[in-house]
């Protein structure tokens, strides 16, 4: 059997979208994988819990994402993790230009979804938090059956 990955969901500020990866892969997936943690590639909210409306969500779906701390991508996460999950396309840029840098750094950067954005519900409402969480919690049955096939 495979050994379990080591994933690293990474968003923007790391107080919406990749906490609530974050808190769905501990809460419902953490079996399938051996290390989850979340960070930002911007460091605009360092040390700051998720956002309300975010920590909301979570708990209207019976998980607690409050513990929960923002910190910055940094090098020692390409060599840490398996796979790194970008949210969307400006993500996904700024990991592979850092990866890129780093020469012989072993992790795998790869979209969260198959394809396209999580779109970022930081200037949203509460309905953007629900929407996003859906977004998210479909795609990580996807993210799950691509990890098998791998
Ligand atoms: P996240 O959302 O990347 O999903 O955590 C954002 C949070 C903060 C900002 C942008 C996006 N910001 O510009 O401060």
């Amino acid at each position: 059997m495979k050994d379990k990955p080591k994933v690293l969901f990474v968003c923007l500020g790391n107080i919406c979208r990749s906490p609530m990866a974050h808190g769905i892969a501990e809460a419902n997936y953490a079996d399938r994988f051996s290390i989850i943690d979340s960070a930002g590639t911007s460091g605009y909210h360092i040390g700051e819990p998720p956002d309300r409306g975010m920590q909301k969500t979570a708990r209207g779906h019976g998980f607690d994402i409050s513990n929960q701390q923002s910190r910055q991508v940094e090098d020692a996460d390409f060599y840490e993790f398996d796979y790194i999950f970008a949210m969307d396309g400006s993500n996904l840029e700024s990991l592979q230009s850092k990866h890129f840098k780093l020469g012989n750094a072993t992790a795998l950067v790869e979209r969260y979804l198959d394809e396209g954005d999580v779109p970022d519900p930081y200037y949203g409402g509460q309905d953007g938090f629900e929407r996003c969480y859906k977004i998210i919690e479909d795609g990580m049955t996807a993210l799950l059956e691509r990890l098998d096939k791998k």
